[in-house]
């Protein structure tokens, strides 16, 4: 009999019942069970140990569920998992949580792929607000990630795994300097070390409504310190099913926080985004207890940047080190940024305009079509180059001369 099958039936702490696995995350197993007490359905995580953790990582894994636990029981949201109790049992915590029928938004990415951007607006409203409501407490939760989001049967999001966050006034657990999370879905000033804000959740969630706009995520490479050096400095990959959530996702992903999208922003873009909208077609997607079917390349792409990683102290340094030559080229992708934006700005006026006016006369078929003539633009760097090189010359045969002249008449 597996360990599974073995607790399922076990009344934890003479109360909870655990029935069936819903998840199996980075910290553990998510179990559904019933209070017996109040008799109702909740969730709980098991936070399982692995194998090889020395008795310090173990008291730093039962200190952050307990953390979980008082983070997230702080905030009485309703786009929050509310945690009712923690029992502690075989010498570790188990979380008892508001049981919410849902798919975490990975999970929905990896089953049906993008997701319609009006479900995804939806879905980020409710995770704004959430994540308001923790910055209001003091709460940073570090961890925002598809696989942290749950979405209910009627397309609603819920922010859970409170797991990293920090309180403000909390001792940090990762004092060796080593980092814990999700390098795609970090923040860059959190990849240089850095102590993360809230703006810091804001570049997650952006990262996040990234993945489940395009099933993928906009950074993911093969080992976790390329990943980072992507987030610190490299565009995301452009966005083909974003619609009008495009420049949103690209103010949460502003490299500097001081200049990234605020909550207020944010919330003002995806109302507008949203009045008005037709509700997507066949959204949401029916629920099911099945298995997910069986992963697409796609589905393997959405999943590659979920795996919670440990990043040593070092690498950090080495990312600091190797990103501060990179800050020139992040300040022109910043640049590069707003161009992209101010052109794609012009080009929908440009089109609305040319909906509204009368279509142009045509031209006689006869008429063969002259090829576009390019404009003339005159560059400074043709005059500048020619010049630099001219004196280049100019001053080596100044010297020459005056170094045969020197050698003929005994000046040296
Ligand atoms: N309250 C809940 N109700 C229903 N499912 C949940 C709940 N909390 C978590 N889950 C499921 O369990 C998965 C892992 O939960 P999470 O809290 O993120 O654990 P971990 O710390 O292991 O990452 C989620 O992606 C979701 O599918
Ligand atoms: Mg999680």
């Amino acid at each position: 009999m597996s360990a599974d099958a073995e607790r399922a039936g076990r009344l934890l702490g003479g109360r909870y019942d655990l029935t069936s696995v819903i998840a199996r995350g980075g910290m553990g197993v998510v179990w559904e069970a019933t209070d017996r007490v109040l008799d109702r359905p909740v969730a709980v995580k098991e936070v399982t140990y692995p194998v090889h953790v020395t008795e310090h990582e173990r008291e730093v894994l039962r200190e952050r569920t307990l953390r979980e636990g008082r983070n997230a029981a702080s905030l009485d949201h309703p786009h929050v998992t509310t945690v009712f109790d923690v029992v502690e049992e075989d010498g570790r915590p188990w979380l008892v949580m508001e049981h919410i029928p849902s798919r975490s938004l990975q999970q929905l990415v990896e089953e049906t792929g993008p997701l319609p951007w009006q479900a995804v607006a939806r879905i980020g409203l409710d995770v704004l607000d959430g994540l308001v409501a923790a910055h209001r407490a003091g709460i940073v939760h570090r961890d925002v990630k598809p696989g942290n989001v749950l979405v209910d049967t009627a397309g609603r999001g819920y922010l859970t795994d409170f797991g990293i966050a920090t309180a403000t006034g909390d001792s940090s657990l990762t004092t060796t300097g080593t980092m814990i999370g999700s390098p795609s879905y970090m923040s860059p000033e959190r990849a240089h070390g850095e102590q993360p804000g809230p703006p810091s959740d804001l570049w997650s969630l952006g990262a996040t409504l990234y993945t489940a706009l395009e099933g993928r995520p906009a950074f993911a490479k093969d080992e976790p310190m390329a990943t980072l050096m992507a987030v610190v400095s490299e565009h995301p990959p452009p966005m083909l099913h974003a619609g009008p959530l495009e420049p949103l996702v690209r103010g949460l992903l502003t490299k500097d926080p001081a200049l990234r999208t605020t909550p207020g922003q944010a919330r003002t873009e995806l109302q507008s985004a949203l009045s008005g909208a037709p509700a997507a077609q066949a959204w949401p997607p029916p629920q099911s207890s099945a298995p997910p079917p069986t992963r697409s390349a796609d589905a393997a792409a959405a999943a590659g940047g979920d795996q919670v990683e440990r990043i040593s102290a070092e690498d950090l340094k080495a990312l600091a080190l190797g990103s501060a030559a990179l800050i020139g080229s992040v300040a022109r992708d910043a640049a590069d940024q707003a161009r992209h934006l101010a052109d794609k700005r012009r080009a929908r006026r440009a089109d609305r305009a040319d909906r509204a006016a009368p279509p142009p006369p045509r031209r006689p078929a006869a008429t063969p079509a002259r090829p576009a003539r390019r404009r003339f633009r005159f560059r400074r760097r043709w005059v500048v180059v020619p010049v630099v090189v001219l004196l280049l010359a100019l001053s080596i045969v100044v010297i020459g001369v005056v170094a045969l002249l020197g050698s003929a008449f005994g000046w040296f």
